[in-house]
């Protein structure tokens, strides 16, 4: 008894009002045709076909092998486009789900529901329904007084009288793979869309005397589509939530979820504890008990155990155990903090490695560099990466200490130990355990302001003492 699924994604979804297909948009971060596809993945079945049709090639890029594609040159509606995957249903395909690739927060639960429903009864097909307090412009669902099912008319399609009924057609569906076939060759596209409808399949299964039911769905938020953007926000809203509960469930602490961010792919470990304003994107994985956050954003990031990041911008990057980013730190793409490092305030960090308990406190800049463990680096130093042309690379060995304000002109090494005086601009490599200092020497002239003014005082009068300016005055008091 094989089982399968159909995803409905030709139509570019207009009312979007995009150069993207619809179902590319994504919620929380991922493709909502994905969502759908890895809730599918859930369900192990024996196949699943995507239908696609406008921007076909971009929407099978992002399929990839997760699933078979139809391809649907005119959208000439869903039972059209159903009819489409036929063919490429495999022969022992006993049960068929059809859903579209609009609603994007159907679960793998609800979905064996309904195959159960379908496979225990015997019915040609079972329509998922849901009711809802209002149902404008979806397809309602009529039942006969044995309460199976009439038909579904579609909103535009439906008198004042249905559209006073609130149970809708989420658009889900289980067929018995026979009598939809059958259904589907019956179709006309006599309807206000002039579409061929896939809803009309189960008047005609009615008409031919087979059995159609309903399932009610449990959670209506479950079933909410995407048509436009104010429908998007209403989907990620509730995807947002779903994933925010999740995480809380597994013992992360979220203290606002309504102003927490995460994606559908992040992973949290126990007792980490997310503040408000906090973005986690893409791969990002954080371990337990780091506390991310208030106003953070960690994209493709690795965060290991016990970190903390406040005020920060991470992006494929790894931090290590217990180490602590930010206020106000940007790590970029290709950088590695390592266990108990602190990167303070302002520091950028790009394609840079800092290894174990190195600081790198406030206001510093290091781009392509390794720095080893137990360096300090102090405030200012910039790591002069860029000729114009090309980049080089900085290397700083263990339990070097880099003083503030000091450039570190790459190509360059600092050795194991070595000591850079601050304000140095540093061009020659400096071997371990040496000491460079490259800026000029101090001039200090005993008494010398002193002695200026007296001499300005002498010659220009009280008047022009008004303007005296140590600066810009050419004049030498000596
Ligand atoms: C559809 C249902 C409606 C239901 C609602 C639930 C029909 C006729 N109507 O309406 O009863 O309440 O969903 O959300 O089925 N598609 C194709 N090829 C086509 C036409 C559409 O692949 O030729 C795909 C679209 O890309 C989309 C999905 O089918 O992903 C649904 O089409 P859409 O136009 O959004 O249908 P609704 O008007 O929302
Ligand atoms: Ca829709």
């Amino acid at each position: 008894m094989a089982r399968a699924a159909i995803v409905l994604a030709a139509g570019l979804g207009t009312r979007m009002k995009s150069s993207r297909h619809k179902v590319l948009h994504e919620v929380c971060g991922k493709p909502m045709i994905l969502h759908i596809l890895d809730e599918l993945a859930r369900l192990r079945l024996d196949q699943v076909v995507v239908v696609v049709g406008q921007q076909g090639e971009a929407v099978t890029a992002v399929i990839g092998d997760r699933a078979e594609t139809a391809y649907q040159a005119e959208q000439l509606g869903t039972g059209h486009a159903t009819q489409v995957a036929l063919p490429v249903l495999r022969g022992d395909v006993d049960t068929v789900v059809v859903l579209y690739g609009d609603a994007p927060l159907i679960r793998a639960e609800t979905l064996e529901r309904l195959l159960a429903e379908r496979e225990g009864t015997g019915a040609a097909a079972v329509v998922l329904s849901a009711e809802l307090d209002n149902p404008a412009g979806l397809g309602r669902v009529i039942l006969a007084a044995d309460g199976s099912v009439e038909r579904v008319v579609e909103e535009k399609d439906a008198s004042p009288a249905e559209r006073q009924i609130r149970l809708v057609n989420t658009g889900v569906y289980a067929f018995r793979t026979a009598d939809l076939a059958d259904a589907l060759s019956g179709l006309t596209n006599n309807n206000a869309q002039q579409e061929y409808y896939l809803t009309d399949t189960l008047a005609i299964l009615r008409a031919r005397g087979r059995l159609v039911r309903t399932l009610r769905v449990e959670d209506a938020d479950e079933v909410a589509s995407v048509n436009d953007r104010v429908q998007l926000a209403a989907v990620e809203a509730i995807a947002r939530r779903r994933i925010c509960e999740r995480w809380m469930r597994e013992g992360v602490t979220i203290v606002d979820p309504e102003r927490t961010y995460i994606g559908a792919d992040v992973r949290i470990g126990r007792d980490t504890v997310i503040l408000p304003g906090t973005f986690l994107e893409g791969q990002t994985t954080v371990g337990e008990r780091c506390v991310i956050g208030p106003h953070s954003r960690l994209t493709g990031a690795e965060v290991a155990d016990g970190a903390t990041i406040e005020y920060s911008v991470v992006r494929d990057s790894v931090v290590g155990p217990d180490a602590s980013i930010g206020p106000y730190a940007y790590l970029r793409p290709g950088s590695r903090v390592g266990a108990r490092v602190k990167i303070g305030d302002f520091v950028e960090l790009k394609n840079a490695t800092v290894g174990d308990d190195s600081k790198v406190s406030h206001l510093a800049y290091l781009g392509d560099a390794e720095v080893g463990r137990r360096v300090n680096v102090g405030c200012g130093v910039i790591t002069v990466n860029y000729d114009g042309e090309q980049k080089h690379r900085t290397v700083v060995a263990d339990d070097a200490f880099v003083g503030s304000n000091v450039n570190l002109v790459a190509p360059v090494v600092v050795g194991e130990g070595a000591y850079v005086c601050a304000g140095s601009t540093i061009t020659d490599d400096v071997p371990a355990d040496g000491f460079a200092i490259a800026r000029s020497r101090q001039v200090t002239k005993p008494n010398y302001v002193k002695n200026w003014k007296q001499t300005r005082r002498r010659a220009d009068g009280p008047d022009a003492r008004r303007q005296v300016s140590l600066a810009g005055d050419s004049r030498s008091p000596e």
